[in-house]
């Protein structure tokens, strides 16, 4: 039993952690989900410890519907069925570490290479993993620049390639075309490539955009990731990953103690976020999602015009939900939570609302009129 002094902390932690979701616009994350009609489920130690197909000794699991979630995503992502294989990570970073990971099993003596725009999570893996690494450059757009791709994998022709492609950049939300990525190794004799594509924001979406970059099974990527807490929002960061299923044999152990096979990174792991990601999946069902998608466009396209109209310079790839700006002012920055690096940028998350930009769009116009002098 908590004392009022106690009550009172977590009460004034709810209402500090309420203000902040109603004024972000920098962090890919939804907001305004609703997933109460599940916190029955936060009554038990459930635990999807283990390979989530495989047999299991502890029951007081989610792993029913974990293998709905990884079939739905590999449905999304054209993986040959019985050839595919994933589970429910923690979220994006334990996604990436294990796409390296299976890449680095397969080949042990490959150079990986990833552009300069891609997400921290990639090298901490890759130095946990001591692979040996190349940054490349990216374009303007966030996208990897594929001659210098080749022109840094010439010099190791003759060892394999683990490439990280990124389906959207965490800055400019820029992607890697894999079949572009594949012809440049190609072309200067690297034939042995494995890719990963990481599409933490945009993998919920990314099948459904025009032009579609390619990145998923059928176009050739090995293993793939997506985090669950991003476009879908949960209460609880996760993710998943997948990967066909040839590179996975390659890293089981058998374990005793659970009675099942050991293929995924983590030992235990929630039960929680498998049935937060199904029931968003099947509530909302492709349709959903792309509706949920098409809205998003919608504001993001708003967000920059109303931007440009008052004479500042945002942008954003085509069909993305971020919009990218100058560095912003640092008032805006802590209002909002807005990540600026050379760059700013606003993420157009479901959940995000018309009046939020207004805001945001004002707040602005009113940071630059005081810059400008007519306020100070
Ligand atoms: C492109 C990209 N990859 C990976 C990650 C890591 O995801 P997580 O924070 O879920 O570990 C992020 C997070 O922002 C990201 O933007």
């Amino acid at each position: 039993m908590l004392d009022h002094q106690q009550q009172r902390r977590l009460d004034d932690l709810f209402d500090a952690m309420k203000a902040a979701n109603e004024s972000f616009l920098g962090y890919p994350f939804a907001k305004g989900f609703s997933y109460e009609s599940l916190w029955r489920f936060m009554n038990f130690s459930g635990n999807n410890v283990g390979d989530p197909f495989g047999p299991e000794t502890y029951r007081v699991s989610s792993r029913l519907l974990e293998c709905e979630v990884v079939e739905f995503f590999a449905g999304l992502f054209r993986a040959p069925p019985s050839e595919t294989w994933g589970y429910v990570t923690n979220g994006g970073t334990e996604g990436n570490t294990y796409g390296l990971y299976l890449g680095r099993e397969l080949y042990p003596n490959a150079v990986a290479y990833f552009s300069r725009d891609t997400h921290y999570s990639v090298s901490k893996a890759i130095r946990l993993l001591r692979l040996e690494h190349v940054v490349v450059r990216a374009e303007p757009s966030g996208e990897i620049a594929y001659e210098d791709l080749a022109q840094q994998a010439i010099r190791s022709r003759q060892r394999p390639a683990i490439v990280v492609a990124n389906i959207g950049t965490t800055m400019k939300e820029g992607k890697d075309d894999i079949k572009k990525i594949r012809q440049a190794l190609h072309d200067v004799g690297v034939e042995e490539v494995y890719i990963h594509s990481d599409a933490a924001l945009c993998g919920p979406y990314a099948p459904f955009q025009t032009p579609r970059t390619p990145f998923d099974f059928l176009d050739g990527a090995d293993s793939i990731m997506l985090s669950g807490h991003k476009f879908f929002g949960a209460p609880i960061p996760c993710g998943v990953v997948l990967a066909r299923k040839q590179h996975v044999q390659r890293v089981l152990q058998t374990a005793n103690y659970i009675g099942s096979s050991d293929t995924t990174l983590s030992g235990s792991r929630s039960a929680y976020t498998p049935v937060i990601l199904w029931y968003a999946i099947r509530s909302l069902g492709i349709e959903g999602i792309k509706r949920m998608f098409e809205q998003c466009v919608g504001l993001a396209a708003y967000t920059v015009d109303e931007l440009k109209a008052r004479g500042m310079s945002a942008w954003r790839n085509p069909s993305a939900l971020t919009v990218v700006l100058p560095p912003v002012e640092e008032y805006v920055r802590i209002k909002w939570q807005i990540v600026t690096q050379d760059v700013s940028h606003l993420v157009i998350t479901p959940g995000t609302t018309k009046a939020q930009i207004d805001a945001l769009v004002e707040s602005m116009t009113i940071d630059n009129r005081r810059l400008d002098g007519h306020i100070l």
